[in-house]
């Protein structure tokens, strides 16, 4: 028997309203417009309001998916937010939206695995599409880097943005729609990109504050090389599954860290830079966010035809690599 397809029926991303320029990171740390844009490509980025958590951003991406996919916030099986900056450390984001949008009949967990952390929900939520488990499956990613960043280190601080993004996925004929997931991971590289405290081995303490131990920490450098490494790898794993090569890619969404980074991948897989999205000059790195607000971008732009094929791959802390093929059927 053939097993039903997941697709996407609600697209949706909402950044908050403040913007911080390149110009303005000028007076805040020792770094210069000129120097963030030849190395990031980032002009600025949105930051979340003081009374802004993560959940708030969460919640409108959600709201907007659902207004999209014409769907009741009651029609929702499952509500899953991928995120690594949560309101607290528990109750989970998701349970806190779930709540908020009128979501009653749904369940709710979050995915805290990083930059990859939407592509793995997008897996989770899909393979519940699929398996008959759910019908229709909200996947949310929220993060306020804003809030863990260190903001007296000049070579994170200015690679980083707040915003959400989100799918609702809904059931299909079988092979509609999502096509292939690809997930790696290499654990023996976790010590390139971390937050060292707040957790079970190191607890926050004020010696661990005063190390910007509870702030955000990145080998840049490595990061960088293992990005331009896997990033096509784990984008030849899922094209390969799928059956498509390179030439079959409408739209290429790689996670937005780096413009070099997405340039040296879109290169490797020999993908032109028309079919490739690049928005990191707006909203800099929205670390699990960075994927559905560029394909919100482009379906807000009219861009995405029905029966395009979607490449979609990320890379983050972990060291985790994970790409997804899906075609549009919106
Ligand atoms: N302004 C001015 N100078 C800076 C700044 C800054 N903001 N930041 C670093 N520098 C300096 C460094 O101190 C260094 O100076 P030195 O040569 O005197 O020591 C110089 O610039 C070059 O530093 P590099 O680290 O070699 O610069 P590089 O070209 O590698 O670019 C960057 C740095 C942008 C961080 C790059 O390595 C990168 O993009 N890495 C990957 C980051 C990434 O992908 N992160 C996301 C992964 S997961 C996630 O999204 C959470």
């Amino acid at each position: 028997m053939d097993v039903r397809g997941a697709k996407v029926v609600g697209l949706g991303s909402y950044v908050p309203e403040r913007v911080l320029t390149n110009k303005e990171l000028e007076t805040m740390v020792d770094t210069t417009d000129e120097w963030i844009v030849s190395h990031t490509g980032m002009k600025e980025r949105h930051i979340a309001a003081p009374d802004q958590a993560t959940s708030d951003l969460a919640y409108e991406a959600g709201r907007a998916a659902i207004e999209d996919s014409g769907l009741s916030p009651a029609d929702l099986d499952m509500v899953i937010v991928a995120t690594v900056t949560p309101d607290m450390p528990f109750p989970v984001v998701s349970s806190l939206i779930q709540a908020r949008l009128g979501a009653s009949c749904a369940g709710a967990f979050d995915v805290g695995v990083g930059c990859t952390g939407f592509l793995y929900a997008l897996a989770a939520g899909a393979g519940m599409v699929q398996s008959g488990m759910a019908d229709h499956v909200l996947v949310v990613a929220a993060e306020t880097l804003s809030r863990v960043v260190d903001w007296t280190d000049r070579s994170t601080c200015v690679l980083f943005g707040d915003g959400a993004g989100a799918v609702v996925l809904g059931p299909g004929e079988p092979g509609e729609g999502i096509k292939a997931f690809s997930m790696i991971s290499d654990g023996s590289n976790w010590q390139y990109l971390k937050i060292s405290a707040g957790g079970s081995r190191k607890p926050v303490t004020p010696e661990a504050i005063l190390a910007h131990e509870t702030c955000l920490y990145m080998e840049g450098h490595e990061v960088f090389k293992l990005a331009v490494r896997g990033c096509p790898e784990v984008s030849e794993a899922v094209m390969q599954k799928a059956g498509l090569t390179h030439d079959d890619i409408d739209w290429a969404v790689f996670h937005q860290a780096n413009r070099r980074i997405v340039e040296a991948a879109a290169k490797r897989l020999d993908i032109p830079d028309e079919r490739v999205v690049c928005d990191v000059e707006k909203y800099a790195n929205t670390s699990a966010s960075t994927i559905p607000l560029a394909m919100d971008e482009l379906y807000k732009a009219g861009k995405l035809k029905r029966g395009d094929n979607i490449l979609l791959a990320s890379f983050g802390a972990g060291f985790s690599l994970a790409g997804a093929l899906l075609q549009w059927t919106k």
